[in-house]
């Protein structure tokens, strides 16, 4: 939530800023801002509420001066309304210095009347123009911008990334992070900072992690990373995999539309030199047995999409790794005094990397003893550096909102894990691993063929729904959470009403809400291979079928069965009952875009949500 950069080097600032926010968008979009020191060491200044667009189109109206050092801003608003008042920067010290931030600084409002008990106003209702009115004060007493920041943030308390510039020392970005997103981006003779590496891609892919609760200040030629206190900290460096192209378009209509064509090679990519000779061998968990040979749970926590991809990834680690697995929002997991120890390995799932909810339940988890693994997709984000294990998804970035080929990355990811686990703790035989890999292997390659014949097909019938007011989402087994994922992807970009239901509990209470037309999406399990579950799921569309339901079948190739009770049968090919999720959730994703491009909505920025929730 809300999107951060900073530069400092020989270029005009302001280009770089609006193309790395561009690429932050994701983050927030709901007002936009960046302010430069130019030339002469002014301080110049611009923000507007709405998307990056309105601000990009004033800038283009009525240019700043140009200047070298600058920082920008995107938000997802939490303290005031979106307007131009509330946008970032913020100034302070008679507009000489100026501030942004991401996270929720929670003892804003004592802060906030210390500072007008001193006589200062204020111009805003967010709780970052506390955070800059401060910073004034401070440098009023030190004349050093680094000092200054150091007294401010140790004043603050809750989660936040703040980078700071003051007109009268040009060429200096101060930045500090406490449980909020904040990497740096190593240049020649330039420097970056950002709330993660898309920000500036495009200019390096040299990158330095930074820690909590450190503070860094860059300069063209160098960059000092400390604590609080001022004491000399170690920084991580890393290089980004992902290229500025991956983090682009590309000529698809939307990000969303480009993500689900790439599910083939996110699945496919996630694969890649963890499979040697038929067996998985994941190098990140190399000398890391114990983590799963000396536990008897496994707790899966994560929000949102990565949470269905946890409870699809559940059914996989019981069955191959023979261990209990329960799967937990992560907001829920961390408020209930859970019963855990040295022999729990907690699980966390998340695209960004950043997901508030998620970081601090894993940070419970490690105190209270457990092992904590991350399947992460953000390399130098910070739930994975949290933790103990590693395993990435390797979907590339990933822009849209709703997440699709993030999805079937953490469900491979998580396959990949229960063949490993399976292996560790002696459950499986390699021949056994051996098959499943090979089952595996072959999804990309089904998914491709789901997009070939079916998305036309899918778009044009969401395209005759479009007045649609409600869908149900039903499925058994691993079916299940795809019918939680189908309903949550329409809801998200389409703002219908959707529910997702197990089909077995639609006889105890859901099946009250069919009446005569009422879609219901059901996913149907393979005749072939789950011959008992898709009697099962039969019999539960004969039930809603005579009540007038209207049923739209995702059902393997050759399946007949469901023919007589279907209106539209949507096709995926046949695959063994734990790899049909990865097929069946496309035709489900394609469908969402669908319906929400055919009512004219953004698909990749749904209203009222960001990619990366970074406050509880
Ligand atoms: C937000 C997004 C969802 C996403 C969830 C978890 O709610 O809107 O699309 O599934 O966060 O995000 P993460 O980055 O942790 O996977």
């Amino acid at each position: 939530m809300c999107g951060i950069i900073g530069y400092v080097g020989p270029r005009p600032s302001q280009d770089i800023l609006i193309s790395g926010l561009a690429r932050l968008e994701y983050r927030g979009y709901d007002s936009a801002g960046i302010a430069v020191i130019d030339g002469e060491g002014s301080l110049g200044t611009r923000k507007r509420a709405g998307k990056l667009q309105v601000l990009r189109d004033d800038l283009a109206a009525h240019p700043l001066t140009d200047g070298t050092t600058g920082i920008g801003h995107t938000r997802w608003a939490t303290h005031g309304g979106p307007t131009d008042a509330n946008a970032h920067p913020h100034l302070a010290d008679d507009d000489k210095l100026a501030v942004i931030h991401n996270g929720i600084i929670e003892n804003f409002s004592e802060l906030k009347s210390e500072l007008v008990a001193e006589g200062y106003t204020f111009r805003s209702e967010t709780d970052t123009e506390v955070a800059a009115v401060l910073l004034g004060r401070e440098y009023q007493a030190s004349g050093d911008l680094t000092q200054a920041f150091r007294a401010t943030v140790s004043r603050l308390e809750g989660a936040f990334t703040l980078l700071a510039l003051h007109r009268d020392q040009p060429g200096l970005v101060v930045g500090a992070r406490r449980n909020s997103p904040l990497v740096i981006g190593l240049g020649d003779g330039e420097n970056f900072l950002g709330s993660d590496v898309a920000a500036f891609v495009e200019h390096t892919r040299h990158a330095l992690a930074i820690g909590q609760d450190e503070i860094v200040a860059i300069t063209p030629q160098e960059v000092t990373v400390t604590d609080f206190s001022g004491a000399a900290v170690e920084v991580e460096p890393f290089e980004v995999v992902w290229d500025a192209a991956a983090a682009d378009k590309g000529g698809w209509s939307s990000f969303m539309a480009k993500e689900v064509s790439e599910e083939p090679e996110a699945v496919a990519n996630t694969i890649r030199g963890r499979v040697h000779d038929g067996l998985v061998q994941i190098p990140e968990l190399e000398g890391l047995d114990e983590l799963f040979t000396g536990i008897d749970r496994i707790i899966v926590i994560a929000c949102g999409t990565a949470a269905y991809a946890g409870m699809v990834g559940k059914y996989a680690l019981e069955q191959w790794a023979r261990v209990p697995v329960d799967v937990e929002l992560a907001h829920e997991f961390r408020y209930r005094d859970p019963v855990i120890g040295a022999r729990t390995l907690v699980v966390s799932i998340s695209q960004s990397g950043e997901t508030m909810d998620t970081l601090m339940a894993v940070k419970y988890a490690r105190e209270a003893g457990a092992k904590t693994l991350s399947i992460c997709n953000t390399q130098g984000a910070t739930i994975p550096r949290e933790s103990d294990a590693i395993v990435y998804t390797h979907a590339g970035p990933e822009v849209a909102v709703a997440s699709t080929k993030a999805f079937v990355a953490q469900i491979t990811a998580l396959y990949l894990l229960a063949l490993h686990v399976g292996r560790v703790r002696g459950a499986l035989t390699d021949d056994a691993i051996a098959e499943q890999v090979s089952q595996l292997e072959a999804v990309p390659e089904k998914i491709a063929r789901v997009l070939a014949s079916e998305q036309e097909h899918i778009e044009q019938f969401a395209h005759w729904m479009a007045d649609t007011r409600s869908v149900i989402f039903l499925g058994r087994h691993v079916g299940y959470p795809i019918a939680l994922e189908g309903a949550l992807k329409l809801k998200e970009i389409s703002y219908i009403h959707a529910e997702g239901f197990a089909a077995g509990e639609l006889k105890h209470g859901p099946i009250a809400l069919i009446e005569p037309g009422q879609p219901v999406f059901v996913m149907v399990p393979s005749p072939t291979s789950s011959p008992l579950l898709h009697a099962k799921v039969v019999s539960n569309i004969q039930e809603i079928r005579a009540r007038g339901a209207r049923i739209i079948a995702v059902a393997e190739e050759g399946d007949a069965a469901v023919l007589p009770f279907a209106d539209e049968v949507l096709r995926i090919p046949l695959a063994e009952p734990l790899f049909e999720p990865l097929l069946a959730v496309v035709p489900l994703h394609v469908f969402a875009m669908g319906l929400a491009t055919a009512k004219g909505l953004d698909v990749d920025q749904p209203r009222n949500l960001a990619k990366s929730v970074t406050v509880e």
